[in-house]
Order: structure tokens, then C-alpha cells, then sequence
């Protein structure tokens, strides 16, 4: 029965174009931007207007979906002609009282252009605060967030047998990995995300994932997986009574021992060659870099890691941000009482800044790990139109290329400049030559790396047809450089500019 109701809220939303660009249009990009910090007033007064000339089907479902208010009972059956208000009501997605119809989950419309093209969704989820009017209970379900986006982005795209999405949440990064694998396990340790994230799935006609309960690897215990992707409850939380734990956010455990969890027992789910793809938090305390303890966390598992960096925030910073998500206002008492529930946890364990980013885990095909990359990279990304998950799966490529090969193999091999590479040269006003020349990657990481003559007319001369070798032969000729000692010194630079994307390896 609940598949019946489902096709038909799904051929009503159709027909209704309930998409993100008609919202936009509703409303406009104001509005929009509004509604991202949590705020409806722009686009209730754009409804307003818009209803002075009549209701259309995704007006009154935006209305009641996205900006939480009710609506009458006979604009939400003109809105779901096929589903109608019954129909709504016995899947969970609105209560009646007779005059008015009042959302009970947050459903939308959600758009993405990934390596298979541009795609579109719609997505259930609970409610947010801006619809309860307070604070989001311990259980609630999130929808697509910020994080949700960005683990999404990261996801490599490389077709594969089998995915694990842990914390499945919505389903959202089950549902984008169902894309490019053959299977997906989707596990949660809620009920009702799995049954939200269920019935998104099959509301996106996607039948290729297979949804179980349980806590963290429990669920999927002596299985591998081609990818295990997660956002994991990473956010720490004071253990203290009075403190509420959101089961989407928070993991149940002492400051970032969760993803510690999920690191280490990454390695057992993992066919060799298999990735894995974590967001995650964590600690620097006093005299302990959180490199070294992250590092630690990655000892003994055998798997290859790539750590990035994204951002820092000081102890009071972090507090305010999860206390603020969780939909307490500062300036409350509440605000208050937490703020200092979470001081005192992060001063019990001598933390001094928190750590947020992205943790990539493989698995080596075959012997011992090649890769143990932790970098900080907290600027602004670069463009990247089909998610950073593409040029992630290139840089581990490059990374296996170079890491294998002989510097006599690399002298060997004919490289390529790649196509969102520009080179900036800085010269002091009327000076003939550049006092600062520098390489600059348009997508991935946005890179830059500073350059000199030597490396500058490698990079101008990679385009495919001369092996490294040849060209540095060529400019030691034209410096007047010793062949072999500018050989030594441009092959680790060439090492670098392959792993980091910048020069491409033959095909
Ligand atoms: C931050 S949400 C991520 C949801 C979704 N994957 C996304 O990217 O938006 C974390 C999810 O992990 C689930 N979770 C919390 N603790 C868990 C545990 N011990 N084992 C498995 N899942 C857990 C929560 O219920 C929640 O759905």
C-alpha cells in the first residue's frame, strides 16, 4: 500500500513541477538565499503576491512542504490529485484538523549535476525549526544540509560494485552512490531515517539499495564494499544530562571517538582497491597536534589516507555553531546553560581548536600503504562542476602512477599540462624578468604552487609529446645547467605536480 502512495505522490509532484527551478521562480533568488539561513518571510510575501492572481499546485506545496504552514484541505487535493489529503495522512506527510492540513515532514525538491549529468529529486525528510517553531527533537531526520552536499561532492564517481552509505540519514548519499554502483547497503542506527530514507528511494524510482538497521560496521559485520561513503554523527557533545543528543549529528561518544570508530573499522569493510569517504571532526588539544592523533587513528589499519583540512574553529565558535543548529537562539538562558556545558567538556580534555574535513581511506590493491597525505587546506576550492569527487579519483590515480615508476621511468614518460592549469608571472614595474611566477589549478583544490625558470618552462613544455627527460635536457641547455642535477631536482616537483593534478600522466 505505502508503494501505491508513493507512485502517486510521485506522479502528483510531477505533474505539479514541484522542482527546485520552479521554486526559485516562485519566490526568486532573495528568497531562496533566505530561506538557506532559515528564514521564510521573503518568500511567504512573494507567495502572497504571486496568490493575488490564483494558487498553483507547487505554491501550495511549497507553502506546506518547504515553508511549513498550513494550508486548506481543498488546495492540498487540487495540489495531489491523485494522492489527495487521505492519501497524504496515511503516509505521514500532513494531519488534518477538518479546516486546515498542517505539515508532519519537510518534503522538496533537490537538484544536482554529477559525472552522469544533471539530475532531480525530491526529498523527505522531518521538519526543520523553522516549521516546529522550536528546538529539533533528539530523533529528528535530517534533510540535505550543507555536510550532506558537500560529502556528496566528494563522492568519487568511478563506477563500482558495491557502496555502504553509513548513517544513511534521508538517504541522500545512498541514493547519489546508487548512480554509479550496482548495489548500495544504506544503514542507520534510527528506524524512522530508515523509513524516510526508504520511501525517498522509491519516491526517485531508485531500487538498487538495500536499507538495514544497526550501530556503525554492526549491520554489514564480514562484509566488503568497492566504497563505503559516510557522514558520519561527528559533531561533538558534551555527555551530560540536560545536554540532548541529536541522533543525526551525534555519535554517543566522548569528543571525536566516533570518527575514530569509523576510521579504524573502515579497514575491514573494504575489498582492496576500495575507497573510503568520510566527512569528520577533530581534536587538537594542548601540546598534541590533531594531525598526530588523526595520523594515529589511521596506524595499523593498512590502508592508504588522505586527510584534508578545511576549516578550525576555537572552542567557542564550535559551541555556538551546534548550538544554533540544533535551533537554540542565543541569548536564551538554554543558549546559555549549553554554551557552558560545551566549555566545560572541551576544557575536561584540554582542547584547544577543532578540526573539520575530509577523510579519504583506500584500501591497497596489494602490500603495504603508498599513501600518508595530511594537509590543511583551508581556502576556497576550485571550480568543480561535477563535484571534487572527480578530481579526488584523478589525484589518486596520479598518486599510484608516479608511485610506482623509477625517477628513470618518470624522466621516460611524455606529460600533459592539464586544461584548467594557468601560469601567473609577477614582475617589479619595468623589470624585464618575473620576480614571482606562479601555477595556478582552476578546478580541483584550487592549488597554487610557486614556480622558478626551470620548473616554469617544464610545465610550458608538457604538452605530451617530449618525456620529461627530453625537456629537461632541452632547459639545461638553454640555462646553462648542469643536465643531471636539474634532472634531481625537477623529477620530486614532477612527482608533486602529477599527484596534485596539474601535469596529467599519458593515457
Ligand atoms: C549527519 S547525519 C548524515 C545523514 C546523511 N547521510 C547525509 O549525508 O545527510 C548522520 C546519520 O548517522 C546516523 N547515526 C547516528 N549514530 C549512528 C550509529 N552509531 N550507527 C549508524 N548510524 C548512526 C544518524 O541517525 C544520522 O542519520
Amino acid at each position: 500500500m505505502i508503494s501505491e502512495l508513493v507512485h502517486r505522490l510521485r506522479s502528483d509532484l510531477d505533474s505539479a513541477r514541484f522542482t527546485v527551478t520552479t521554486l526559485t521562480a516562485l519566490w526568486g533568488d532573495e528568497a531562496d538565499a533566505a530561506l538557506h539561513r532559515n528564514e521564510r518571510v521573503p518568500a511567504l510575501r512573494a507567495l502572497a503576491r504571486r496568490e493575488e492572481t490564483g494558487v498553483d499546485a507547487s505554491a501550495t506545496l511549497a507553502r506546506l512542504f518547504v515553508l511549513g504552514l498550513p494550508v486548506g484541505p481543498d488546495e492540498l487535493n487540487a495540489a495531489l490529485p491523485t494522492l489527495g489529503v487521505a492519501g497524504a495522512t496515511e503516509l505521514g506527510l500532513v494531519a488534518s484538523d477538518g479546516a486546515d492540513v498542517r505539515p508532519l515532514l519537510d518534503l522538496r525538491p533537490y537538484s544536482f549535476v554529477d559525472a552522469a549529468g544533471a539530475g532531480s529529486w525530491w526529498i523527505v525528510s522531518d521538519l526543520g525549526e523553522l516549521a516546529l517553531g522550536r528546538p529539533l527533537g533528539e530523533e529528528h531526520v535530517l534533510g540535505v544540509g550543507g555536510a550532506s552536499m558537500t560529502l556528496s561532492g566528494l563522492m568519487m564517481q568511478t563506477p563500482v560494485g558495491s557502496v555502504l552509505d553509513l548513517g544513511t540519514g534521508c538517504g541522500i548519499q545512498a541514493m547519489h552512490a546508487a548512480r554509479h554502483a550496482v548495489s548500495v547497503v544504506a544503514t542507520d542506527i534510527s528506524e524512522r531515517a530508515l523509513v524516510l530514507a526508504r520511501i525517498n528511494a522509491e519516491l526517485n524510482g531508485i531500487s538498487n539499495i538495500e536499507f538495514r538497521h544497526g550501530d556503525l560496521f554492526e549491520p554489514v559485520r564480514g562484509e566488503r564494499f568497492d566504497q563505503i561513503v559516510s557522514n558520519p554523527p561527528f559533531v561533538i557533545t558534551p555527555r551530560m544530562e540536560g545536554v540532548p543528543a541529536y541522533e543525526y549529528r551525534d555519535g554517543g561518544m566522548e569528543g571525536d571517538a566516533l570518527v575514530e570508530a569509523v576510521i579504524r573499522g573502515a579497514a575491514a569493510h573494504l575489498h582492496p582497491g576500495g575507497v573510503a569517504q568520510l566527512l569528520g571532526n577533530w581534536e587538537y588539544r594542548v601540546g598534541q597536534d590533531a594531525f598526530r592523533r588523526v595520523g594515529g587513528w589511521v596506524d595499523g589499519t593498512g590502508l592508504d589516507a588522505w586527510i584534508i583540512e578545511r576549516d578550525v574553529q576555537d572552542p567557542a565558535q564550535y559551541a555556538e555553531t551546534w548550538i544554533r543548529d540544533g535551533g537554540t537562539r542565543s541569548g536564551t538562558p538554554e543558549f546559555e546553560r549549553l554554551y557552558t556545558a560545551w566549555l566545560d567538556d572541551f576544557a575536561a580534555r584540554r582542547v584547544t581548536s577543532v578540526g573539520f574535513g575530509y577523510i579519504t581511506l583506500r584500501m591497497p590493491l596489494a602490500g603495504p600503504p603508498t599513501l600518508r597525505r595530511l594537509e590543511r587546506l583551508h581556502g576556497s576550492l576550485g571550480s568543480n562542476e561535477t563535484g571534487l569527487g572527480v578530481h579526488l579519483a584523478a589525484a589518486l590515480a596520479g598518486h599510484d602512477w608516479q608511485a610506482v615508476r623509477s625517477n628513470e621511468e618518470l624522466g621516460l614518460a611524455q606529460l600533459t599540462v592539464a586544461p584548467d592549469v594557468t601560469e601567473e608571472r609577477h614582475y617589479w614595474p619595468g623589470a624585464e624578468h618575473p620576480t614571482a611566477m606562479v601555477l595556478r589549478q582552476g578546478g580541483g583544490f584550487g592549488r597554487t604552487v610557486r614556480m622558478d625558470t626551470g620548473l616554469s618552462a617544464l610545465v610550458g613544455a608538457s604538452d605530451g609529446d617530449l618525456s620529461v627527460a627530453a625537456v629537461v635536457g632541452a632547459i639545461a641547455q638553454l640555462l646553462d645547467a648542469d643536465y643531471l642535477e636539474l634532472l634531481d631536482e625537477l623529477l620530486p616537483r614532477v612527482r608533486a605536480l602529477v599527484e596534485d593534478g596539474f601535469l596529467l600522466p599519458p593515457h
